[in-house]
Formats: structure tokens, C-alpha cells, sequence
């Protein structure tokens, strides 16, 4: 099986750590995202991904230049400007080579982190007959996902972006497909095309579109809360055995408290300071005395002696925080 995944986003949510890196190179516990997504899909038999670049593209093909990711066979295409998620999917699938080899394709957005069953999907696909098939998982506050109403058979009615409330069904979409070539025949050439607001609609209409209803783990990592969470979740042992978050190519004073936190390499954390639930990335200061809750410090960045970085802040790559400031659910720099 081979996957398109789409990773040529802007991340703007996650900004400002995005405006130095895509988002699925941020690290997530000790290696960039796009691995662990790389490697949840390996473990189901996907055999070579084609990333769908645009924004930083360099980023990727720099840290993968043996043409391999998380040891699956790589390859890239690079929009030349964003063609959004089914134009991504149209132009990665016919620059790639895919078209040749055809066949039901995986398509993923680059910031699932998720423990699906691809087989599973794959044998309701197949003996559905469906032309795609949606992975949905029930979530309590479905408005801001795209939101599936299927029949009993699974066969989708309706697929509805981000309705106004009240939403008509608690299943959203999960971000995986599974697709059949002629999929791609229903995309648009040369223009912006969404598969969330005008593909999976068309194809709901028509009776084609599938789904598999399958709780399972799934974070959308694209938030500061949830990018968070992904780390945390490693750590606490809710995918397997737990994570160590503080690398040894890290520098923590034995006088400083981590907690439930990740600290990467070359990372220095000082005496006094307390890190809790946070994110410290590679090469970044922690000052003594300061105090890091729920947030993110960028590669690099520095939190002065003493100060206060609270409530899901994310410091950019190379920023300062100045000593004794206080911050909480900022952005620094701050972005529009
Ligand atoms: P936000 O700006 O924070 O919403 O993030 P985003 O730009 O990543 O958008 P979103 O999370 O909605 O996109 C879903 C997935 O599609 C992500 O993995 C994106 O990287 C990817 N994506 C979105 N638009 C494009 C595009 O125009 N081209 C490509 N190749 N990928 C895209």
C-alpha cells in the first residue's frame, strides 16, 4: 500500500513555531512528527509514502536525504503554491508515479497521530465496494471537525465541514482515507480543490463514500493543546510503554523540577526551576527560578531567570523571554 500524505499546510495555529518550521517537523517527544506518523503507518503495511510539500518543503527533504522516513521509502512533491487538500492529493498521486502502479491508495493528513487499524479499514473498503472510505472517531465537540452522518451499513449520507450547531452526528472525520484511483478523476486540475468541502460532499451525494466508525487513539496534533497532549500521552503510557521525556543529551540541574514534561537534546533546564507538563525543544534555556506549565519553548529560545511562561505559550525558535516576565497563553513572538 502506498500513502499520500498531506503535510504542505501552513500550521498556522502552532505559529510562531511554525514560521521557522513546518509542522510536521516540529519534534514530537525526541523525533520530528511526520516519523511517528510514518511509522504508525508502516506497522499496517504501507510500504512507501509520497509527501505532499509546499510550505518549508526543504525542511523535509534536508532531514531525509537517503529518501527514506522512519525507514519507509520516501518521495516528495512540491506544489508550487498550495492547491489545498484534494489538489494536494490530485497533483502528489500524478507527479509521483502512483498513477502507474494504481490501485486503493492511503491518504493521510500529516498530524494524525493515530492507533487505526489500516487492515481493518481496508476489508470494510474493500467489501463495501466504496471508491473512499473515511476513518471517524466520536469525539464530545464535533462543530469544529468536518461531521459524518452514515446509515447503518456505514455507507456515508452526509459530510458536513464544520456545520453550525447543532451538529447532526458526534463522528467526525479522522483525517485517513483510504481511496480508489478514480478518485482522483474527480478533482480538478491547476486550482485550489478541498477534499473536506467539495470532494467527499460530491462523493456523499453519489452514494460512493464510506466510512469506519473506529475509537481508537487519535489526536490531531495541529493545536498547542493537542500538540501538547500527543507528548504527553507518549509519556503517560497511554500507547504502549511509557515514554522518557527528558533526553539524555539534556542538561537538568538537580536542583530544577521536571514533571511530565519533555526535555530535548541540548536543552539546559536551571536550578530552581520547575517545568511541568511542557515541551522544552532542542537547544532551548530554561533560567533558574523559572517556571514553564503547559507550554511550548522553541529550539533555542531562552526563559529568563525567574520568569513565569504559563498556559499553553509557545516561545519561537531563538526568542527570549525576558527575566521575571510573566506570560500566559502567549505567543512570542505574537503572530497575527
Ligand atoms: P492550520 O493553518 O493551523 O489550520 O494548519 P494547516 O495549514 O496544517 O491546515 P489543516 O490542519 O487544516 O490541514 C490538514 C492537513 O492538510 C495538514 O496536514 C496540512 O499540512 C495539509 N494541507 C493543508 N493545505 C494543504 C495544501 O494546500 N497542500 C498540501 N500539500 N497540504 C495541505
Amino acid at each position: 500500500m502506498q500513502a499520500i500524505l498531506l503535510v504542505g499546510g501552513l500550521g498556522t495555529r502552532l505559529r510562531p513555531l511554525t514560521l521557522t518550521t513546518p509542522k510536521q517537523m516540529l519534534p514530537l517527544l525526541h523525533r520530528p512528527m511526520i516519523e511517528h506518523v510514518v511509522s504508525g503507518l508502516a506497522r499496517h503495511g504501507v510500504a512507501r509514502v509520497v509527501l505532499a510539500l509546499g510550505y518549508h518543503h526543504d525542511a523535509f527533504r534536508d532531514a531525509y536525504l537517503d529518501g527514506r522516513c522512519a525507514g519507509v521509502e520516501m518521495a516528495c512533491v512540491v506544489e508550487s503554491e498550495p492547491l489545498d487538500t484534494a489538489g494536494a492529493i490530485r497533483f502528489a498521486y500524478t507527479e509521483s508515479g502512483m498513477e502507474a502502479s494504481g490501485g486503493t491508495f492511503l491518504v493521510a493528513n500529516g498530524d494524525v497521530i493515530t492507533d487505526l487499524d489500516v487492515g481493518a479499514m481496508l476489508r470494510v473498503h474493500r467489501s463495501a465496494g466504496a471508491e473512499a472510505t473515511i476513518h471517524l472517531m466520536e469525539v464530545e465537540n464535533p462543530s469544529r471537525y468536518g461531521v459524518v452522518v452514515t446509515d447503518p451499513d456505514g455507507r456515508v449520507d452526509a459530510f458536513l465541514e464544520k456545520p453550525a450547531e447543532p451538529a447532526p452526528s458526534r463522528w467526525i472525520n479522522a483525517g485517513t482515507y483510504l481511496m480508489e484511483p478514480s478518485v482522483i478523476g474527480r478533482i480538478d486540475g491547476g486550482r485550489r480543490v478541498s477534499v473536506e468541502r467539495e470532494i467527499f460532499p460530491a462523493m456523499a451525494a453519489a452514494g460512493t463514500l464510506w466510512a469506519l466508525r473506529h475509537n481508537t487513539y487519535w489526536v490531531d496534533a495541529g493545536t498547542p493543546q493537542t500538540y501538547l497532549q500527543a507528548q504527553l500521552d507518549l509519556l503517560d503510557g497511554r500507547r504502549g510503554p511509557a515514554a522518557v521525556g527528558v533526553s539524555p543529551e539534556a542538561a537538568v540541574d538537580p536542583g530544577a523540577l521536571v514533571e511530565r514534561s519533555v526535555v530535548m537534546v541540548g536543552a539546559v533546564v536551571g536550578a530552581g526551576s520547575a517545568v511541568r507538563g511542557s515541551a522544552v525543544h532542542p537547544g532551548a534555556v530554561i533560567g533558574a527560578g523559572a517556571t514553564v506549565l503547559d507550554s511550548v519553548v522553541g529550539s533555542g529560545a531562552t526563559v529568563g531567570q525567574g520568569a513565569r511562561v504559563t498556559g499553553g505559550t509557545l516561545i519561537g525558535e531563538g526568542f527570549a523571554v525576558e527575566p521575571g516576565a510573566v506570560l500566559s497563553g502567549a505567543r512570542v513572538p505574537e503572530v497575527a
